[in-house]
């Protein structure tokens, strides 16, 4: 049988109806849901990842801002932007997006959100506080990656996740989640990297596989067992005359090659991408509400 092919779509739809209903109770009782971005530059794929956030939040009646800055500006200047949305009761969350120029350091800028409403969950008290399984901000893309699982009947709970890739922005949060003693996760996690010797000797062993390495198609089928749920994280530009940018999307998994031996597989684009955009709107609402009560 094929595989199933978990989209991200669908379920970034259904999670968006109950954030609707949401944002409309807050409403009722005075309280807007406000997120700022902030994007410096004109970095394509950064753009577009901003429009994807400015739309969403609006489809489900939020209040959102987006703060474009000059490819030019100072670190001050990307400061001073945090400092007034930091200060401005309408924004719930704040999103600096990355990656930032060279000259401006992301770790400091991150630093001085308030970690109240740092809905990236990027903040260093925020990644602690995953890590010691305490209420927080958790990462979107690793937060959509374990609702996909759940919400498309693949629970990680007692299976064998093994995560290709160690960014502190998908790998080392996610494998944080997965192994917290709470119901949806409870997982035995393998974190894979490019010091890992003999890597299919580890991808073979995964109930599910969570390919986050930003290398185009280099997780084959032959790298997987039979029945192996695989989450693609991966969002690679690969060279496409035929197509009218000259380019298309590819994922760190080959999905063509898989789909015969996969249990279920999610798709690029249409995958995880809409998810991580859909975590960062229930953040947002999460910390209104917490603002709220
Ligand atoms: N750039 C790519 N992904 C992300 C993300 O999840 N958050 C931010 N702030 N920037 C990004």
């Amino acid at each position: 049988m094929p595989a199933k092919i978990i989209y991200g779509k669908e379920i970034s739809a259904q999670i968006r109806v109950e954030l609707k209903e949401r944002v409309d109770r807050l409403k009722a009782r005075g309280v807007t849901p406000g997120l700022g971005v902030v994007l410096v530059g004109e970095d394509p794929a950064s753009v577009s990842y901003v429009t994807a956030k400015a739309k969403g939040a609006e489809e489900i009646g939020m209040f959102e801002e987006t703060i474009r800055l000059l490819p030019t500006s100072t670190e001050e200047e990307v400061l001073a932007t945090v400092d007034r949305l930091n200060r401005d009761p309408r924004f719930n969350g704040i999103l600096v997006q990355l990656p930032l120029p060279k000259w401006v350091n992301p770790d400091k800028v991150i630093s001085f959100i308030s970690v109240e409403k740092d809905v990236d969950g990027f903040h260093p008290i925020n990644v602690g506080k995953l890590l010691r399984g305490e209420p927080c901000a958790i990462p979107c893309t690793p937060y959509g990656v374990v609702q996909m699982l759940i919400r498309s009947g693949y629970s990680p709970e007692g299976k064998h996740v093994v995560i290709c890739g160690r960014s502190n922005l998908v790998g080392k949060p996610l494998a944080a989640l997965l192994v917290q003693k709470k119901k949806g996760a409870n997982a035995t996690v393998t974190i894979c990297h490019t010091g890992t010797k003999d890597l299919p000797s580890f991808t073979k062993q995964a109930d599910i596989l969570v390919a986050a390495m930003g290398a185009p198609r280099v997780i084959t089928a032959g790298m997987i067992r039979e029945g192996c749920v695989v989450i693609d994280v991966g969002v690679n530009r690969v060279p496409d005359p035929a197509s009218p940018k000259g380019y298309r999307l590819v994922g760190d998994c080959d999905f063509d090659g898989m789909l015969k031996k996969a249990e279920a597989i999610t798709p690029v684009p249409g995958g995880v991408g809409p998810m991580t955009v859909t975590m960062l709107l229930l953040n947002t609402v999460e910390a209104a509400e917490r603002k709220a009560n």
